[in-house]
């Protein structure tokens, strides 16, 4: 007998005798046939079993959810739906899964109901089909920096700095909570701390990225990071993964060379290697799409959305022109931008982001130059005195998918900077000693990936493309 995967056998050319298969039951319809799925594939094989010779205990045990193990012929099918089939010679309920208690049903479950389950949701086809495009998503963002030439840099979890100075940072604390000590002036003394200072969860690995990047020339980070944003929408969590890759000597337009290339790259290795589950995950939109008023139906399926990315050129537009669009615009005849853009300075909301891509200019569209002060203490001054070198990347459907810019190299420059933000300078000492030993021109940027999960697999909740969301109010698994 020989073990073989779903995935094996549903592409297999002969008739295979002696096999072996485990899995879990999908349905079990007639008493005959079992779909069965084990994670390979997102297809299902059909075994058939003799109804006359299974014993009426083990017949009762086939409920969806059970964990079986069959033994039988692999032969050409009978019936319509699939080339080959499993003719069953020997079945063995390896753990059965009582239909009355069991939540994953074969019928449609919402995602409210599927998220309070997130223990089991992965059962599910959508899930299956989802989570494994991340870890394919995945594996293509190792080897395409792998294949240009960068090292795998981990970034520390647990640091000492706001890389963001967003404020928005997890506290990492071993103090008694309900007692903590206290300073002579009634504040928490960290000094008796573990690691006797305020530390906290990194909000980004750039900092600590770009120390290795002036060594090792090119390195990228791909990590959990976190975010105590207290925001409640379908594209933030408080814990994500990110992306950074971070490069010595390139400016500012080959930081988006590198973001257009890389992006190109991941979701044409997708489109190749995950053609089932996007079949799947296609087909599952339109009839979603079907639901919805004409009016507010997507124009493209999925793969198409994908081949918009890859297709077209990312189209570069600096702040000041993207404003004098967006004062100039309205989203449509009915609805004007919930935030109107009046005027240079505002920061973009997902809403203009995406008017920009999706309605006038119909491609992907990477934002540069920024004002700085809505921008992170780190980014390169331009000659101006008012804009840095920052670039976003915008996507249609998501906004936001990628923030990067070129750093400031310059140590004088950098300091004014951090004085004027009021940072403590001796915070940072190490990250200002890499612009006093030869300081030289760097860039990098960070990708989201679970946006990028969601643009892939075309889910409109971020919590529905990562394992287990952590979102404000929910951390229960
Ligand atoms: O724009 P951000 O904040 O940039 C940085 O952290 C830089 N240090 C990156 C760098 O230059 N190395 O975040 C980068 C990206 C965003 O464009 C977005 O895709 C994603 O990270 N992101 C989030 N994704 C999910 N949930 C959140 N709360 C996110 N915040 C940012
Ligand atoms: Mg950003």
């Amino acid at each position: 007998m020989q073990n073989y995967s779903v995935a094996e056998l549903l592409e297999a050319k002969n008739i295979l005798q002696e096999i072996q298969i485990k899995g879990w039951v999908k349905t079990f319809r007639s008493n005959r046939f079992i779909a069965l799925n084990d994670g390979s594939t997102i297809k299902n094989i059909q075994c058939v079993i003799d109804f006359d010779s299974t014993p009426e205990e083990v017949l009762k045990l086939i409920t969806t959810g059970a964990a079986i193990e069959v033994k039988g012929v692999l032969v050409e099918s009978q019936g319509k739906g699939q080339n080959v089939e499993i003719q069953v010679s020997e079945i063995v309920v390896l753990g059965a899964s009582n239909p009355e208690e069991y939540p994953i049903q074969p019928k449609k479950h919402s995602m409210e109901f599927l998220r309070e389950n997130a223990h089991l949701r992965i059962r599910t086809n959508t899930f299956s089909a989802v989570m494994r495009i991340r870890s394919v998503l995945s594996f293509a963002v190792h080897q395409y920096f792998i294949n240009n030439g960068f090292y795998y840099f981990h970034a520390p979890i647990i640091t000492g700095s706001d890389a963001e100075g967003a404020g928005e940072m997890f506290s990492v604390s071993t103090l008694n909570k309900k007692n903590p000590p206290l300073t002579e002036s009634g504040e928490i003394d960290f000094k008796e701390d573990f690691f006797g200072k305020e530390t906290n969860l990194t909000v980004s690995g750039q900092l600590e990225a770009e120390t290795y990047a002036m060594a090792l020339g090119k390195v990228y980070t791909f990590g959990p990071t976190f975010r105590a944003e207290n925001s409640n929408t379908s594209r933030h969590l408080a814990e994500f993964w990110m992306i950074e890759p971070e490069v010595a000597f390139n400016d500012l337009d080959a930081n988006m060379d590198l973001s257009e290339d890389f992006i190109k790259y991941i979701l044409t290795y997708i489109l190749e290697h995950c053609k089932d589950d996007l079949e799947f995950l296609e087909k599952r939109l339109l009839d979603e799409e079907k639901s919805k008023p004409a009016a507010e139906r997507s124009e493209l399926a999925l793969r198409d959305k994908l081949k918009f990315v890859i297709d077209n050129n990312f189209k570069r537009v600096s702040y000041t022109e993207a404003i004098e669009i967006l004062k100039n615009s309205k989203p449509n005849k009915k609805k004007k931008f919930k935030f109107p853009i009046n005027e240079w300075g505002a920061d973009l909301q997902s809403e203009h982001e995406r008017y920009l891509v999706e309605k006038h200019f119909k491609s992907p569209v990477i934002l540069f130059d920024y004002p700085a002060n809505i921008k992170a203490f780190y980014m390169r001054l331009n000659d101006d005195g008012k804009t840095v070198r920052a670039m976003d990347v915008l996507f249609p459907g998501i906004g936001e998918i990628i923030g990067g810019s070129q750093r400031e190299e310059r140590l004088e420059v950098l300091k004014e900077k951090i004085q004027e933000l009021g940072i403590d300078e001796k915070e940072l000492w190490w990250y200002l000693d890499l612009r006093k030993f030869g300081t030289a021109v760097h860039s990098g940027f960070g990708l989201g990936f679970e946006r990028m999960v969601q643009f892939a697999t075309g889910m409109s909740n971020i919590r529905d493309v990562i394992p287990f969301p952590r979102t404000p109010q929910s951390a229960e698994f």
